[in-house]
């Protein structure tokens, strides 16, 4: 079935919360803006899209999303530029990722129309929203859940499909410490690891609990059968240089696909750095970090951009990591930024006009 923009229908918010918000103290995620896009899978097929004022939906207790946990998302921003022009980065590849997670959690496929223009509708009228100053967006969150009625431990019959928008600041305020984990996992091969569904999240929560006890931001997860190997951090995939070498680990099926890791790599090695996705072991990591080797490490996702993290624990030791002059963290920062505010050349075709 297809759907174009003109039979998304829009009922309009009566009154915009707009002025109430400090665009120049914008924290991440915390305030939403006056619409948003809802979409019902019922009987087999996704209704049409509407748009309609925020607010709180209403569910039966007994949809599976409660129980059975069955829901995915995406993280995406929109940019503004110079000239109040709206941009995405890449949005067709978080749709490719939705329905790679709906696939794995027995969701129905979102088709490309409703999602591309369901989007494009909802930011033209949120325009106003999009935030212009430095370093902050309008974080975008596309989601889908079961609202489907039943306690049967077996997929829903019927879910919602939202799109909410948060005009945002950095994710990380501060310094950025991480603790390399010895003891819980995150994910497992042949788990859902690579799916963007809440229960990777939930269950990531309790051990970054005690990390943020023990003073760190996050966890950096290791993989659950050896704890040997360096996989990605809670909301972000990592980054480890050492020496003039800029490492990443391979994605799997334990490893979210990040668009902003695939679009570093490719930046990196078009501008001549020596990048290997490679499999990193926290051995390798530890002796780079005495022998003085390793230089930087940094977290790279929509929400976090790329975060320089400043220094990480391991086995009860912390290690400092220097400060670079000629930092790959801030130099593929201002690349992938340019691009995504319209600051800069755009020779991939990754800008996406609202
Ligand atoms: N890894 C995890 C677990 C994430 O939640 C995210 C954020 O989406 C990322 C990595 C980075 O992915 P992306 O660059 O597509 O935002
Ligand atoms: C994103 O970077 O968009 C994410 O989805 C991470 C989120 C957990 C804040």
């Amino acid at each position: 079935m297809n759907t174009s923009l003109s039979n998304i229908s829009i009922e309009k918010a009566k009154v915009s919360k707009i002025d109430q918000v400090d665009f120049d103290n914008l924290a991440f995620g915390s305030v939403y803006t006056d619409h948003m896009l809802v979409c019902d899978y019922k009987n087999g097929s996704w209704d049409a899209p509407k748009i309609v004022p925020y607010q709180p939906i209403t569910l039966d207790p007994s949809s599976k999303i409660f129980h059975y946990g069955q829901s995915i998302f995406e993280g995406m921003k929109a940019y503004k530029d110079s000239n109040d022009e709206a941009w995405m980065f890449r949005p067709l590849d978080n749709l490719k990722r939705l329905n790679i997670s709906a696939n794995r959690m027995c969701i129905p496929e979102l088709p490309e129309e409703y999602f591309i223009d369901g989007l494009k509708a909802l930011l033209q009228l949120e325009k106003d929203w999009i935030p212009k100053t430095a370093g902050s967006s309008l974080y975008i969150r596309p989601f889908i859940f079961a609202s489907g009625n039943g306690f049967h431990a077996s997929p829903a019959d019927e879910y919602k499909f939202i799109i909410a928008c948060a005009p945002s600041g950095a994710y990380f305020s501060g310094k950025v410490s991480v603790l390399i984990e010895e003891t819980y996992s995150r994910s497992a091969n042949g788990g859902v690891g690579y799916a963007k569904t809440g229960g990777n999240y939930a269950g990531q929560f309790y051990p970054t609990q005690l990390a943020v006890e023990k003073g760190y931001n996050q966890v950096i997860w290791t993989d659950d059968n050896t704890h040997e190997y360096i996989e990605e951090a809670g909301a972000m995939n990592i980054f480890i240089r050492i020496n003039d070498t800029l490492i990443t680990g391979p994605t799997s099926d334990r490893i979210l696909d990040g668009i902003t890791r695939k679009s570093l790599i490719q930046i990196a090695e078009d501008e001549g750095l020596e990048v290997a996705v490679r499999k990193i072991t926290v051995t390798e990591v530890i002796k780079a970090a005495e022998n003085g080797s390793l230089k930087e490490m940094f977290g790279a996702g929509t929400a976090a951009v790329i975060s320089p993290i400043a220094s990480f624990g391991y086995k009860g030791t912390d290690y400092d990591l220097p400060t670079m002059e000629d930092s790959y963290a801030v130099k593929l920062k201002k690349l992938i930024t340019d691009i995504q505010y319209n600051r800069g050349e755009d020779k991939y075709g990754w800008r996406f006009k609202v």
